[in-house]
Order: structure tokens, then sequence, then C-alpha cells
């Protein structure tokens, strides 16, 4: 070892509305992570428009959400953040990498599945494209961890085969990166259908908490959050899911255990217990969401972020980038 520290590199794509469950998937894994690792973290534009985005909208999102990264405590000074589009690398390298993914391999990630069976007038070829732009994204980087939620897991396994098949077919040129999943909360559940993943896409509004749901909807939502006609409330994600589904949640945002929240909920009515999960969503994220309102309100310092991360990013990432050129046989650009 040389002392080196381990790269982190990871991205929300500014779609909607983030869920709670992005955020415990995701960015709050995050934040201590800069403490240990030079972390990158990226806003992925790109992949937003494999299903069709209002421009005006995608451009309120893609500030929205950098200034959420900020107000859950990502840090400029620590971490570089950056928006995907401003580094032209990764389209580029997504390029190369097309060339060693194969049609047979793409048709089967379950994510281009369900996004064709949701999206079936729109099953455009960035759609299918999708993971080889996110596995661009991971190896320019030369990045050593990935932090997201279990959904994601296929698409860095993805990363992971074409950086052995590039190292194998010419020579090692990737660090093969690894897959971080939190041990609470890789996979939040919708309120409604606590067998289904929560999805910033459910049409159903009662199914999903965001991260900037006002407090009166979100005790609403979990007011009304399926639970079933037993009465206990133990963790049991296969008999009880509903039940599990609110513990793992009360326990990521009270920072309690699942088990220490079981006795502390034993013998209580669901009733009370949902209003309990409630106020722990709020308290963690009111905060949050006015850090996150003042900051949006200052244009000229999120630009400035974004700028600044981008050279950093471009720099790294072009690196990555003229040494795939050079190794698939390019000749170099004269300066
Ligand atoms: P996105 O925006 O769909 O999701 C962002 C992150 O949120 C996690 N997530 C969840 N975690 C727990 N429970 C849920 N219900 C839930 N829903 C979503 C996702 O796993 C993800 O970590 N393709 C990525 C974005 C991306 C990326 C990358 C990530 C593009 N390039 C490179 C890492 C590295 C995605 O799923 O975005």
């Amino acid at each position: 070892m040389d002392g080196k520290k381990q790269v982190v590199f990871s991205g929300v794509q500014p779609t909607g509305k983030i869920t709670i469950g992005n955020y415990i998937g995701s960015i709050k894994n995050w934040v201590p992570m800069q403490e240990q690792y030079d972390c990158i973290f990226c806003v992925v534009d790109l992949h937003s428009i494999t299903v069709s985005q209002i421009p005006a909208e995608l451009r309120k999102n893609t500030f929205d959400l950098l200034s959420l990264y900020l107000a859950c405590g990502l840090d400029p000074q620590k971490s570089i953040l950056f928006v995907q589009s401003h580094v032209s690398a990764h389209t580029e390298l997504a390029w190369v990498l097309n060339t060693i993914a194969y049609v047979g391999e793409m048709n089967r990630m379950t994510q281009f599945k369900d996004k064709s069976r949701k999206h079936a007038d729109n099953i455009n070829m960035g759609l299918m494209d999708y993971p080889v732009l996110m596995a661009s994204d991971i190896l320019l980087y030369q990045t050593d961890l990935v932090p997201v939620g279990v959904d994601q897991k296929q698409h860095v396994e993805l990363a992971r085969d074409l950086a052995q098949r590039f190292n194998s077919r010419f020579s090692p040129t990737f660090v093969v990166p690894d897959c971080l999943t939190p041990k609470v909360g890789a996979k939040i559940m919708s309120l409604q259908e606590p067998n289904a993943k929560m999805s910033k896409s459910d049409v159903n509004e009662n199914a999903v908490v965001t991260m900037f749901d006002d407090k009166d909807a979100i005790l609403r939502k979990f007011k009304r959050a399926v639970t079933d006609s037993d009465t206990e409330i133990r963790f049991d994600k296969e008999n009880k899911p509903g039940v599990s589904n609110l513990l793992t949640i009360y326990s990521a945002f009270s920072g309690e255990t699942i088990q220490k929240a079981e006795e502390r909920f034993a013998g209580k009515g669901y009733g009370e217990f949902k209003i309990a999960v409630a106020e722990s969503v709020i308290e963690a994220i009111s905060p949050i969401q006015s850090e996150q309102k003042r900051l949006a309100a200052d244009k000229a310092y999120l630009e400035n972020i974004l700028k600044e991360g981008s050279e950093k990013a471009e720099r790294i990432a072009n690196r990555t980038l003229q040494k795939v050129y050079k190794k698939v046989g390019f000749i170099p650009k004269l300066r």
C-alpha cells in the first residue's frame, strides 16, 4: 500500500423528486465516506434523458439535486461535486465500452426490462445503453467503491465485467470496482405496495415520501402506509413487509437499531407506530430541507461549485480516456 486513499464514485439522476429511498440507499451513506476516501459525486443528467424530461424542469431538478447534496452534508472542499454532462469524457468512454459490451448482456439488465415495460412508447437506445454509460462514469475515475442501493448492484457488476474485459483484451487499464450497499435500507419499499421498491416515478403519490415533502404530507403518507391485519410490530420481511419497511425507515432516520426499535414499539398500536416513523423522518429532513432551499436560491454559489468540480473531474477523467484511446489504437491528437 502506498497510503493512497481509495476512490469512491456515485451519482443520482436529477429526475423528479428525490425520495427518502434515494437518500437512505445512497446520499446519506456518502456523507461519512468523505472523511476516509477520495470522493466524487455526480448529478447524472445524461442518464436522466433516457426517459423523456421537460427541459426547464431538468434544469431546475439539476440545481435542486446539487443543493440537496450540499444540504445533506456533501462538502465541495472534501469531495468533487459536478454535473455529468459537463465532462465529455463520460460519453466518449461510453462509446469505447459499447464496443466491448454485448447486446445479449444489455438485454438481460433488470432495470432495462422494467423501464421498457413502464415506457413502452419510448424504448430508446439510450435506455438500453444506460448501464454502459454508468460503467463509464465509474471506470473513468479508477473507482474502488461504488455506494448505491441494491437495485444498482447489477449495473456495478457490469462495470466490473467491462473493466475486466478491457483489461484482459488490451492491458491493465481500469481498477475493478466493488459495489457497496448499506446494511440497513439498501432497498426501501413503496408505502402502498411494500413488495415493490419505492420509486421516484411511482404514479401513486402516497407510495413515495420525497425529500421535498412538507410535514403534513409526510405524516399523511405514513398514516396511510399499508401494514397488515396482524398487530405485532416486528421485523419480518417475508410475512410483514410493510411493518418491516417502516422499521427500516425508522432505524435509518432515528439512528436506532431495528432490534431497539422493535423493543421500543412492543405492545404499541400501528397508529402510534406510524406517527413515530413519520416524526423521525420529519425531524431528520426538516433541517436538510431548509438548508436546501437556502442554497438553491444562491445560483452563483452553485455554479461556482460546478465549475470547480468539473475542472477537477475533467483532469482525472481525461487521463483515463487518453490511456484508453491509446490502447485501442487511436493516434494522439497534436496540441
Ligand atoms: P437513481 O437516481 O435512480 O438512484 C439513485 C440512488 O438511489 C438508490 N435507490 C434506492 N435505495 C434504496 N431504496 C430505494 N427504494 C431506492 N431507490 C433508488 C439507487 O440504488 C441509487 O444508488 N444508475 C444510478 C445513477 C448512476 C450511478 C452512476 C450510480 C449513474 N451513474 C455511477 C453510481 C455510479 C441510479 O440508480 O440513479
